[in-house]
């Protein structure tokens, strides 16, 4: 497993592997992995000849009262965690490398950025849209993978792909959930146990969501605010929205179909958590 931390040495050495036909696979992260990066890593291994995955936490998605400076940041561990999945190359480059003095070039997928999250985190997807493509010009890969918890991001990302016609295939992979049922992220590591146990309370709420629409409710003002009767009861009052909404648009509904997108954002003691399951 190489490190490599240059932009320049990134692009050399996978230049050489497509020149002599070997298809890339990158799992894009900002490390503080977990258990669903691994299957993420696990399943970049299947799709690609050289599996690159990148670790650097993104200043430009960080709004200035988010948690930048505190992120868990672990190279030692994360390098420990994956050392025997077959990772060919660890990317890890420094913020200068990324972002040099006078960058001054952002990419904005306009209208799916506006919703949910993008009401709560104002240039968070402008942020992610413009590492992503960046990490795409230098890592060239033909399969990138990224977790379905993030599931606006992966839309983001799909429609950057096809709006600027770049030769990438996104690939989303499905959440990972602990034993109570909590979308697995870097960020749990900040709750105490019994912040995981309101925290639980976050996919309980959507699968009873869920419930009513199996059984036939399909009004989702009444849905929402169901979950969120749920989430309250728990203890979980700072909720930035529970949404039902267009899996692809992402706009909200107000009338349930099936394959449509529900969608929450919580804070736990100033914790943001994300959650979603497809009705
Ligand atoms: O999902 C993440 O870890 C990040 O948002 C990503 C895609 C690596 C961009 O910084």
């Amino acid at each position: 497993m190489r490190i490599i931390s240059s932009v320049r040495e990134m692009q050399s050495l996978v230049n050489g592997e497509i020149r002599t036909g070997k298809r890339i696979s990158l799992v894009p992260t900002m490390g503080a992995l977990h258990e669903g990066h691994i299957n993420l890593i696990s399943e970049g291994r299947n799709r690609g000849d050289v599996l690159i995955v990148s670790i650097f936490v993104n200043p430009t998605q960080f709004g200035p009262n988010e948690d930048f400076t505190n992120y868990p940041r672990d190279l030692e561990g994360d390098l420990r965690k994956i050392e025997n999945l077959g990772v060919d190359i660890i990317f890890a480059p420094t913020q200068e490398e990324i972002y040099p003095v006078e960058f001054q070039t952002y990419v904005e997928v306009k209208e799916l950025q506006e919703h949910l999250c993008g009401h709560f985190r104002p240039g968070h997807f402008r942020g992610v849209a413009t590492v992503v493509l960046k990490l795409f010009n230098i890592v060239k890969p033909h399969v990138a993978l990224f977790g379905e918890k993030d599931y606006q991001q992966l839309k983001v990302i799909q429609r950057m792909v096809r709006d600027l016609n770049l030769e990438v295939e996104v690939v989303g992979y499905p959440i990972v959930r602990d034993k109570d049922g909590l979308a697995l992220s870097s960020r749990n590591v900040y709750l105490s146990p019994n912040d995981k146990n309101s925290a639980s309370q976050v996919s309980k709420s959507l699968r009873e969501i869920k419930r009513k629409f199996d059984m036939g409710c399909r009004n989702t003002k009444l849905m929402v605010e169901f979950g969120k009767k749920i989430l309250e009861e728990a203890g979980v009052n700072d909720i930035d929205y529970l949404e039902i909404c267009d899996s692809e648009t992402l706009g909200s509904k107000e009338l349930a179909s099936r394959g449509d997108l529900l969608a929450v954002a919580v804070r736990i003691k100033g914790t943001k958590l994300i959650d979603n399951i497809r009705l």
